[in-house]
C-alpha cells in the first residue's frame, strides 16, 4: 500500500473498484452502529452503580451537620466543595458546586454576562453593538452553540498540537470587543490534546483589552487517562491570580464521565471575588442544588487518590476501545496520506484530519452503510468547518465488537470519498 497520491490512474481506477465493492458488502450487511457522541458505554454505567446505594438512611444523609435532604447550601455541601478543590487543585471557597450538567454552568455564565454583566463589565453584553468570542477548533460543538445562541460573532483559533494558537489569541485581545475564550485544556474535545505548561502559562498572563474578557476553562476531562499515569495539571486559577488578573478566568468540571452522565455533579471554579458576585445572582435563581446527590459523590468518590482509582478502572474499559480505533487508521489509513490525526491519552474522542474536502463526503458514505457520526462542521463554529476536513469519532459507547466493524466501514467510506475525489481530478 502506498500513498494515494503517488498512484496512476489505472491504480487508482483498481483501488476504486475493490474499495467500493467492500463498501456495498458492509452496506449489505444493514448495521445500526453509532460513533456520535462521547457517551459511556454500559460497562462503565455498571460500574459505577455502587453510588446508587450509598445513602441508605436518614443518618446517611448528614454532612458536617447539614441535612442534605433539605433546602440550603446555595454554593454546595462543604464536603463536595473539599473533594473538587482537591480533584482540580484549587480552594474549596474558590469552588461552586452545581447541578447535574456543567454545560448549564457555561451557559448560566455566558447568560448571566449578558444580561446583567460579569463582576468587571461597564455594561452587560447584551447592550453592546459587538461581542466576539474566541474558538479554538475543532472544538466542542456545544461551546460554540451556547456563544452563538447569545449572537456573539466566533472567531476561528487553529488549533496546535500545543493547544490553541497563543500568538493569534494574544493578537485578538487586543480588540475590545474580544469577551472571552472557550478552552478544553486537558485532553481537548475533539483532539485529546494536552496544553503546554507555555500555553497555560500564556492563557493566565493574558491582557486583554476588554476588562470583563473570561477565559471559559472547561475541564472536563481533567482526571480522564485512559493511557498510563494520571497527568497533574497547573491550576489556572492560582497561575490566574499570579498573573494579577484573578478575576478573568472561570473553570468548569462534573463527574459525568466519572460517574453517571446526566446524573452527575457539576462544578465552577473562579475567584473569591467571583463567587460572591455570581452567588448573588443565583441566590435569585435558586435556593441550592441537589445535594442529596453531591453527598453520594462525596461518599462514593471520596478524595482525588479514590477517585483516580475508579479512573482507571474507567481506562481499563475505554483503552480497548482507543487502540481498536488508532489500530485502524494506523493499518488501514495512514499509508494513504489522506488523513492525519492525534493519538491521545485520555479524554473521549478521536479527531480525524482529512485531506481537505473529504469530510462531508465520508460521513455521508457511512450513514448510508448503517453508521452514524458527529455531523461534519459540528466541531467548528456556526458547524462550518472551512477545510471540510475533521471528522470526530467517539468510540465509548459501543463495545469493542462493534467497534471493529464500525471502524470498517469508516476507512472504506474515507478511502472511498478519497478515491472518488482523485478519480474526478
Ligand atoms: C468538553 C466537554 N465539556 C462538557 C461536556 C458536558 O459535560 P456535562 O455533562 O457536565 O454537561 C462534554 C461532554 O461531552 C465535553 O466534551
Amino acid at each position: 500500500m502506498n500513498a494515494y497520491a503517488t498512484r496512476t490512474a489505472a491504480q487508482l481506477q483498481t483501488e476504486y473498484e475493490q474499495v467500493k465493492a467492500h463498501f456495498e458488502d458492509l452496506k449489505a450487511r444493514g448495521l445500526k452502529l453509532n460513533m456520535a457522541r462521547g457517551k459511556p458505554g454500559k460497562e462503565q454505567l455498571d460500574l459505577v452503580s455502587d453510588i446508587l446505594t450509598v445513602l441508605q438512611t436518614p443518618e446517611d444523609c448528614v454532612s458536617d451537620g447539614i441535612d442534605v435532604r433539605n433546602y440550603g447550601e446555595l454554593t454546595g455541601i462543604p464536603a463536595a466543595k473539599k473533594l473538587f478543590a482537591e480533584l482540580l487543585g484549587c480552594k474549596p471557597e474558590e469552588i461552586f458546586v452545581g447541578g447535574n450538567a456543567s454545560l448549564t454552568l457555561m451557559y448560566d455564565t455566558i447568560s448571566k454576562a449578558y444580561t446583567h454583566g460579569l463582576l468587571h463589565s461597564p455594561t452587560p453584553w447584551a447592550k453592546l453593538d459587538k461581542v466576539k468570542f474566541l474558538c479554538p477548533c475543532p472544538g466542542y460543538d456545544r461551546h460554540f452553540k451556547i456563544t452563538e445562541s447569545f449572537g456573539a460573532e466566533m472567531i476561528n483559533i487553529p488549533m496546535t498540537p500545543t493547544g490553541p494558537d497563543m500568538d493569534l489569541v494574544e493578537e485578538l485581545v487586543q480588540d475590545p470587543a474580544v469577551k472571552g475564550i472557550w478552552c478544553v485544556p486537558k485532553y481537548s474535545n475533539p483532539d485529546g490534546i494536552v496544553y503546554s505548561p507555555e500555553t497555560v502559562h500564556r492563557m493566565a498572563n493574558l491582557k486583554p483589552a476588554a476588562p470583563d474578557f473570561i477565559i471559559m476553562w472547561d475541564n472536563a476531562y481533567c482526571v480522564h487517562e485512559f493511557e498510563g499515569e494520571f497527568q497533574p495539571f497547573e491550576d489556572i486559577l492560582t497561575l490566574c491570580r499570579e498573573a494579577s488578573s484573578p478575576d478573568m478566568v472561570f473553570e468548569y468540571a462534573s463527574t459525568s464521565k466519572i460517574t453517571l452522565p446526566g446524573a452527575g455533579v457539576s462544578v465552577m471554579a473562579a475567584s473569591v471575588d467571583n463567587q460572591k458576585y455570581m452567588e448573588r445572582l443565583l441566590g435569585i435563581q435558586m435556593i441550592s442544588a441537589d445535594k442529596v446527590n453531591q453527598l453520594r459523590h462525596v461518599k462514593y468518590l471520596q478524595n482525588k487518590a479514590h477517585t483516580l482509582e475508579l479512573m482507571q478502572r474507567h481506562a481499563q474499559v475505554l483503552r480497548p476501545k482507543f487502540q481498536c480505533v488508532l489500530r485502524w487508521l494506523e493499518q488501514e489509513i495512514a499509508p494513504l496520506e489522506i488523513a492525519s490525526w492525534q493519538r491521545p491519552k485520555g479524554g473521549y474522542f478521536v479527531s480525524v484530519n482529512t485531506a481537505p474536502g473529504l469530510a462531508k463526503r465520508t460521513l455521508a458514505l457511512c450513514k448510508e452503510a448503517g453508521v452514524v457520526m458527529t455531523g461534519a462542521g459540528a466541531t467548528f463554529p456556526y458547524g462550518r468547518d472551512p477545510q471540510d476536513s475533521n471528522i470526530r469519532i467517539a468510540p465509548s459507547l459501543p463495545p469493542v465488537a462493534e467497534l471493529e466493524m464500525a471502524m470498517d466501514v469508516f476507512c472504506t467510506c474515507l478511502k472511498l470519498a478519497a478515491l472518488e475525489m482523485q478519480n474526478a481530478k
